[in-house]
């Protein structure tokens, strides 16, 4: 059984980032620029904000937060989006989700600019992706680094090879299926309402588990020597490290399944930081198309 190491495999990935971004200067003197926009209090949205931020800057570029109160309306939101749209110092603009409740999130991010939308949020962007031009638009930032797992594991082509995701969100589960699919894979989008999910799971060559639910994925839902990829991010209670303590777990029980599986991601240090790489791969690359 591998483990794999997403530490790693990111900072391969930023290291491409910032060898672009040094010869982007050098042919055009344009440094790629990252805007991220915040709003509200939510402790984890604000820590991942300012990973993305500060691994912005690490890698030259230009990156502008906007931290906005939970009272933002709809309107100044907008508003804030347009302006981005129009700088041209700017490539890309994440809108961190999810937003405050009052707050209508899907007029907000279809009115980015498709070919700033480093999220791959956008209808345009979907539905490139739906379509198979897959160097035409810009991939959501999670399953693109999933991918990057699959790839290594196995290869380019996944002919042959059944996969499951369990879910089926915009920002993740919909455009994973799509990548498997273009890449020949034979693709389940299971969710909470499927039926047998254990038994679905366990026809899985590549079982990738983004629902949010801590531990759900057990060994036995796990085919023999199968690929599992865990996006899950779940903070549970840890009264072993001491009263009050927190950790993080995925959605799949990793050490039992690490028994059965053929190669694992672990949370802490698999997807997440894959999920800030190819952020910053999506900026650079919209970067470079606007130079061209
Ligand atoms: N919230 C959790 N993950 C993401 C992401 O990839 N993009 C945005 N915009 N919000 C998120």
């Amino acid at each position: 059984m591998t483990i794999l190491d997403g530490k790693r495999v990111a900072s391969d990935v930023i290291d491409s980032v910032k060898l672009a971004t040094a010869r982007l200067g050098e042919m055009a003197n344009i440094a790629p620029g990252l805007a991220v926009v915040i709003v509200g209090n939510d402790p984890a949205s604000h820590a991942y904000v300012s990973s993305k931020s500060k691994m912005a800057k690490e890698c030259g570029f230009t990156s502008v937060q906007h931290t906005l109160p939970e009272e933002t309306t709809q309107e100044e939101l907008a508003a804030l989006v347009q302006t981005l749209n129009v700088d041209e110092t700017l490539h890309g603009i994440l809108v961190q989700l999810p937003l405050p409740k009052h707050l209508n999130s899907e007029p907000i991010i279809q009115s980015i600019l498709p070919g700033k939308d480093v999220d791959g949020l956008h209808v345009v962007n979907a539905g490139k992706l739906a379509t198979g031009d897959l160097d035409g638009g810009l991939v959501s930032c999670t399953p693109a680094g999933a991918m990057i797992f699959v790839k290594r594991t196995h290869c380019e082509d996944l002919s042959g090879l059944n996969a499951v995701v369990i879910g089926r969100s915009n920002l993740f589960g919909k455009p994973m299926a799509q990548l498997l699919l273009n890449a020949n894979a034979t693709v389940t989008i299971a969710h909470s309402r499927t039926k047998n999910l254990a038994e679905v799971c366990r026809n899985a060559d590549i079982l990738v588990a983004a629902v949010g639910r801590p531990e759900m994925v057990k060994a036995d839902w796990v085919k023999l020597g199968a690929t599992v990829i865990d996006v899950g991010i779940n903070r549970i209670a840890a009264p072993e490290r001491g009263e009050g303590k927190t950790r993080l777990v995925g959605d799949v029980a990793f050490d039992e399944a690490a028994k059965v599986a053929g190669v694992i991601t672990p949370v802490p240090g698999g997807v997440g930081p894959m999920t800030i790489a190819m952020l910053m791969a999506n900026t650079v690359i919209a970067a470079y198309r606007k130079a061209n």
